[in-house]
């Protein structure tokens, strides 16, 4: 048994990073072969993509996925901890599958990724969850096919969580979500440290892909046909500070859009490192999407140095709007949190006076969730829950509004259309993603799925966009 320890996940080291490809372990072929599993995935992207890592690693295994988890053999939660909200939904469904347990003894119960990281969270597994028959953390996915065989050999509960990042794992398989879209790692970790978040303990320390690796993942989706990939990080900006070469975010996206992957997004950007060249290159390839997520988190000076965002709410504004006058067309959104400790209405005042200015395409605002051993953690807090909401209220309202203006715009407007499939409209109803990065429901053949058309924009809503085809 291997258990968290936050001392040594906050630790940071100069030492290179060690490249490691994945071996199938031939002995566990039929592991799981006549039984299904169910993965339940909370979180963001970088999650997601351990997702399709994991099922392709339990697919090995001769597992088969189950749709709905009351049927499956195995269930393995995928948990996040940004914030308690995160925490308490995946609890709650840790409740339910205790209950399903007492139905179908055989059931096997993992818990993955962020969650299994956090000393507090395994305290609670080890003590009052003895159900859960194994667990693992985000630094030894690939660890997966030996935990579970150990469980099943001795059927003692196997913990199996690394503090600190090791190795980088290269070429583990995977089972994308579609044939048209595609995650793809570029770097690992956080070494930010922005105080109230816990990615920088839960995901180690950064560590970027080798150029060569993610070009070979890249080139390979363009020869499958994807038409788009997003380059995932915590940081995406940091990608090749800790490489010997000098080689960073800017000459990886040129690479990358070389390939001629018609689409090319990624996320998340810290406003930190976006580095001049970084918006000229965006701005010169045609394939690099115009939207770029910035999140901002507060509009105060003050909170953001509380924070240790290491930028001003000046130094916010001038990045957005170089980014704005450079790159035609761009979309922004960003990430907003309100009721950090000690936040006042003069500070909340200040965000939303950025809002004013920046007028965002899309926003995804948050209340201050307090994270276990984080130095926010430590600050007094005097504002209520009752005025964070209604900040957040407040907030939520000023953004919607702009997110319908900007909308409003494009009516009108041909735009190219990523579709993504049926809506949930109607029988003719598809829906896809705009270069921008925006919602549109249309009217169309299912089988333009994966296909990038012009679609003209007919109406706007807060959330989405409607439109038709257009033919000309
Ligand atoms: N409380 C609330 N929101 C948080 N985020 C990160 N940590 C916290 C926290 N402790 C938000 C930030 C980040 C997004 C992914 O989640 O806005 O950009
Ligand atoms: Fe968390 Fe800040 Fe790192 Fe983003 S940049 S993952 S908010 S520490």
């Amino acid at each position: 048994m291997q258990l968290p320890n936050y001392q040594k996940a906050k630790s940071r080291n100069k030492d290179q990073v060690i490249r490691e490809e994945y071996q199938k372990n031939k002995q566990y072929q039929n592991l799981g072969r006549g039984k299904t599993y169910h993965v339940k995935t909370y979180g963001c992207q970088m999650n997601e993509h351990d997702t399709e890592n994991i099922k392709a690693l339990l697919e090995e295994l001769g597992f088969q996925e189950e749709e709905d988890y009351e049927k499956a053999d195995l269930v393995l939660l995928n948990t996040c901890s940004i914030r308690e909200n995160a925490h308490n939904k995946a609890f709650g469904m840790l409740g339910r599958l205790k209950h399903l347990k007492e139905k179908k003894k055989d059931l096997i119960i993992g818990l993955c990724g962020c969650m299994a990281q956090e000393e507090g969270v395994m305290d609670e597994i080890l003590h009052q969850y003895r159900f859960v028959n194994f667990v693992f953390g985000t630094h030894n996915l690939h660890h997966l096919p030996d935990l579970l065989y150990e469980n099943l050999k001795s059927k003692k509960q196997e913990i199996e969580v690394y503090s600190k990042e090791g190795n980088l794992i290269e070429g583990l398989p995977v089972k994308r979500a579609t044939s048209y879209k595609a995650y793809v790692n570029i770097i690992y970790g956080c070494d930010k440290f922005c105080t109230y978040c816990i990615v920088p303990f839960t995901r180690g320390k950064q560590r970027s892909r080798r150029k060569e690796d993610i070009l070979k993942e890249v080139e390979e989706l363009v020869k499958e046909g994807y038409q788009e990939v997003t380059l995932l990080g915590q940081n995406v900006n940091a990608y090749g500070k800790d490489l010997e070469e000098h080689y960073r975010m800017e000459d990886l996206l040129e690479d990358v859009a070389k390939t001629k992957i018609p689409r090319i997004r990624f996320m998340t950007s810290h406003p930190w490192d976006f580095t001049d060249r970084m918006i000229e290159v965006i701005a010169k390839y045609d394939n690099i999407m115009p939207s770029v997520h910035l999140p901002v988190q507060s509009g105060s000076s003050r909170i953001l140095k509380l924070m240790g965002r290491r930028y001003t709410k000046e130094d916010y504004l001038k990045l957005f709007h170089k980014i704005k006058d450079t790159v035609p067309n761009v979309s922004m959104s960003t990430d907003i949190i309100v009721g950090f400790p000690g936040e006042t209405e003069e500070d909340f005042q200040e965000t939303m006076s950025l809002v004013e200015e920046c007028q965002f395409d899309n926003a995804f605002t948050f209340i201050y969730s307090q994270r276990e051993n984080t130095p926010a953690s430590k600050l007094e807090d005097g504002v209520s829950l009752k005025e964070k909401e209604e900040r957040l209220y407040r907030l939520n309202e000023k953004v919607n509004a702009y997110f319908l203006k900007n909308n409003q715009k494009l009516i009108g407007k041909v735009v190219p259309v990523l579709v993504e499939g049926k809506n949930t409209n109607g029988k003719d109803g598809l829906y896809g993603y705009t270069d921008t990065n925006k919602l549109i429901n249309f009217a169309g053949d299912i089988s333009l799925t994966g296909k990038i058309i012009p679609v003209k924009v007919t109406d706007a809503k807060t959330w989405s966009l409607d439109g038709e085809i257009d033919e000309s």
